[in-house]
């Protein structure tokens, strides 16, 4: 079976190793220069995630300067509204931009298609990626999780307080459910076509559920982020799901015991050693260095490093950061960072 040699595999399907494995979100991106030359030769961001060759070589790029453990496809979460129909651009500097959802009847309009038809690149990059890594590396897909996906395309991008997607949540319950629903069903099928085209796993961001008060977490987070996951089991049963609630603090609590989910990746609002009591006993954790301290370097970094290590290694654990990778961040610190990993052995 495809994956059985992978160390990531191993852990998310329970193992325990000597030393953890790695890979860090947004691994592919600004601070490398050759992500940089190879987006400058696609024109722009989005023209980068819909070209076959172009994304197959960023998510490789990482894997040959650094080793890690698993890629992840190059692609963004906001490509699932872009294929419902949404208008999706990206300002230079700004972030994201979408044509803000304004009522129901837009919620109703999203596309009846489904993300198929618009998301063929994607899949074939896939298809390319699987074939040209070494096969001890694991491919991962993703998606972003209903309510971040949400909060995008009813805010119309980031924003400071999230007033509009939390006025829809709160003043028109019915309305929002509607909306998470048709995510639900898009989020499996991108899911689903991920892994057909050869992910060996898949992560399902939730980068706002932090923003929720507890109460409506669950709602809006867990229970839809478990319907994926199940949604996806029902069609792969052994594909490992990790979830990333981030900013949730104890509240990641609420998602440690499903069965749905391999691991947790956290953020550095939980400390490493509240985790390995918390969490591990249940579920594989993926975390957690702050990004900055990847720029910061030296021996703070190294220190911190092995504090992480220290607490979480002799579990179920897979290195990565508490969030993306910073456009700043010295690649050298990153190959500092892998050979640490590589050298810890937990007794
Ligand atoms: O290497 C990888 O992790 C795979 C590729 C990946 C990207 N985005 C590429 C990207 C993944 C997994 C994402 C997920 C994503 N996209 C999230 C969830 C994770 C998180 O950060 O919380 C979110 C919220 C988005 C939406 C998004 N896309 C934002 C907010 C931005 C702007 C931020 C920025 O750094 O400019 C993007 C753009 C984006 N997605 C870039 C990359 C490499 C930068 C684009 C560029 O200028 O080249």
């Amino acid at each position: 079976m495809q994956g059985q040699n992978q160390v990531i595999l191993r852990v998310l399907r329970g193992e325990r190793v000597a030393s953890p494995p790695i890979w860090l979100m947004r691994q592919a991106g600004r601070y490398l220069p050759e992500y940089r030359a190879t987006r400058a030769a696609a024109g722009s961001f989005l023209d980068l995630c819909y070209a076959p060759d172009l994304a197959t070589e960023v998510t490789l790029q990482p894997i040959r300067r650094f080793g890690f453990d698993a890629a992840i496809i190059f692609s963004d979460i906001l490509v699932i509204p872009q294929a419902l129909g949404r208008k999706l651009w990206f300002e230079e500097g700004e972030g994201p931009r979408l044509e803000p959802l304004t009522g129901p009847a837009d919620i109703a309009a999203l596309a009846p298609a489904g993300v198929e038809p618009t998301l063929q690149p994607v899949y074939q990059a896939i298809r390319q990626t699987r074939a040209a890594l070494p096969a001890e590396t694991a491919l991962i897909g993703f998606c972003g999780a209903p309510f971040t996906l949400a909060c995008y395309m009813i805010e119309g991008g980031g924003s400071r307080d999230f007033l509009k997607v939390k006025q829809w949540a709160y003043g028109h319950p019915d309305s929002f459910r509607r909306l998470i629903d048709t995510l639900v069903q898009a989020c499996i099928d991108h899911l689903d076509l991920q892994v057909q085209a050869g992910c060996d796993a898949v992560q399902i961001f939730d980068s706002w559920a932090g923003i929720l008060p507890e109460e409506q977490l669950f709602r809006w987070s867990v229970q839809p982020m478990q319907a994926i996951a199940r949604g996806l089991k029902a069609r792969h049963a052994d594909v490992p799901v990790i979830a990333f609630p981030r900013g949730v603090g104890p509240a990641a609590l609420m998602y440690r015991r499903l069965p749905e989910f391999a691991a947790l990746s956290i953020d550095t609002t939980i400390g490493a050693h509240w985790a390995a009591q918390e969490l591990q006993p249940h579920v594989a954790v993926q975390g957690n260095l702050d990004p900055a301290m990847l720029i910061a370097g030296g021996e703070t970094m190294v220190h911190e490093v092995k504090r992480i290590l220290g607490k979480l290694a002799g579990g179920r654990h897979v290195f990565n950061l508490g969030h993306g990778i910073l456009p700043q961040t010295p690649p050298d610190n990153v190959a500092r960072l892998v050979e640490i990993v590589r050298d810890w052995t937990s007794r």
